[in-house]
């Protein structure tokens, strides 16, 4: 017998993921051909999309053009570090592989490919905006704990996949309400229906493949996507746009960012981005209808099985 030439049982798992590669391979897009363009010169996102909306502040409309952009700059940077831990993770899943012919492996490729394409792409709208603003994070002290706490997260599957729904799911609503709307600057809207078409095919994998992550994961690992997962998902949605893009046009940073923080508006938009996150692990059966832990409660905005609780409350 000649064991090379025998096909992997299909398990309905290896099944889907091997369609999703398949996907993967017939639409390779390279956007430094296939996305051509640049960012124009004005407001970058409509006054509702911006992150202050609701806040009641006097902005005219330069103060509105560049925090569009500061805001954008802000978001795009942390897209490109968020896929850089995710590469590494998975980088890591397949070095640790046992089995190279595991389809989930080729899957794995296709998406790592896939990323740094994006990766490229969001270079060039930093490249077309020039940002001006100071992270304040940008510290030494900060990056000693960055950096543990990405060692941390790669080597523990079951943490990382919840990390990627959050990374994958809170961009893909805000991309959404970007690529909808007729006031967005139309190669920001190309830019983000380009790039959620493409996650589609990531979240329908980290989606497939959770249970059997989570069947797999150890007792650390568990805890962690109860306990840590929902505080860093909170804290990625936050810094998403961050304190030194309000200085930027002479708004107090962390004051400003504090009030964005708690608006009515943007808290709505954390329970709409994240529910997805918790369904998918209540799917998965790694969190239980009747026992959701507090911390994704809050996060999610919902109560102890999972549905959605009035705002305010
Ligand atoms: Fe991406
Ligand atoms: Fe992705």
């Amino acid at each position: 017998m000649i064991l090379t030439d025998t096909p992997r049982p299909g398990a309905p798992l290896d099944d889907k993921v091997r369609r999703l590669s398949s996907a993967s391979a017939r639409r390779v897009i390279e956007p430094d051909v296939d996305v051509p363009g640049h960012l124009g010169d004005g407001q970058l996102l409509p006054d509702e999309l911006l992150s202050v909306s609701g806040l009641d502040l006097d902005l005219t409309a330069e103060q509105k053009r560049v925090l569009s952009r500061e805001e954008i700059a802000s978001i795009t940077n942390a897209g490109i570090a968020f896929e850089a831990v995710l590469e590494a993770g998975f980088a890591l899943e397949i070095a640790r592989g046992r089995d190279m012919t595991d389809p989930r492996i080729t899957f794995l490729l296709h998406e790592i490919g896939e990323e740094t394409r994006h990766q490229r792409l969001f270079i060039r709208l930093l490249e077309d905006i020039r940002p001006q603003a100071v992270h304040p994070l940008d510290k030494p002290v900060f990056s000693f704990i960055e950096r543990r706490a990405i060692a941390q997260i790669i080597q523990r599957p079951a943490l990382l996949y919840t990390l990627v729904l959050g990374g994958e799911e809170i961009p893909d609503l805000l991309q959404k309400r970007a690529a909808e709307h007729p006031d967005t600057d139309p190669f920001l809207r190309d830019v983000n229906r380009y790039h959620r078409q493409e996650e589609a095919r990531h979240l329908s994998y980290a989606r497939a493949v959770v249970p059997d992550v989570w069947a797999k994961a150890s007792r650390v690992d568990r805890r962690a996507v109860a306990t840590v997962a929902p505080k860093i998902i909170g804290g990625m949605f936050d810094m998403l746009v961050h304190p030194g893009v309000y200085e930027v046009i002479g708004l107090p940073g962390w004051e400003t960012w504090k009030q964005v923080r708690a608006s009515e508006k943007r808290v709505a938009l954390r329970h709409e981005a994240t529910r997805p996150v918790l369904a998918a692990l209540m799917d998965a059966g790694a969190i239980e209808a009747g026992s959701v832990p507090a911390g994704w409660r809050s996060l999610c905005g919902v109560d102890g099985v999972g549905e959605p609780v009035a705002a305010g409350t």
